[in-house]
């Protein structure tokens, strides 16, 4: 799984940048290095939607922090998970 965070200046703003702090903390507490992929891209276009971030190919607009945080526990751990190896 790649996950891909956008630190374009909008989402910045609004503090993409935790996210970065936050997935890579919790991607290391959940031992998922070897599933998950972190990454940061500039402005994905959807600037006026949230701070933005893509899951594989997924586009999601996550509203703050503790969204982002629901988002990985409740969802993408599992779904990391799932998959056999890390993405090339
Ligand atoms: S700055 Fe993130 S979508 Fe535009």
């Amino acid at each position: 799984m790649i996950i891909t965070v956008c630190v374009g200046s909008s989402c910045h703003i609004k503090g993409s940048h935790a996210f970065i702090d936050y997935l890579q903390k919790a991607i290391s507490a959940y031992k998922m290095e070897q599933k998950i992929i972190l990454k940061a891209s500039f402005c994905m276009g959807h600037c006026s939607e949230g701070i933005n971030i893509k899951v594989d190919d997924e586009h999601i607009s996550v509203n703050n922090l503790d969204a982002m945080k629901e988002l990985f526990t409740n969802r993408l751990v599992e779904e990391a998970e799932r998959e056999t190896c890390i993405p090339s």
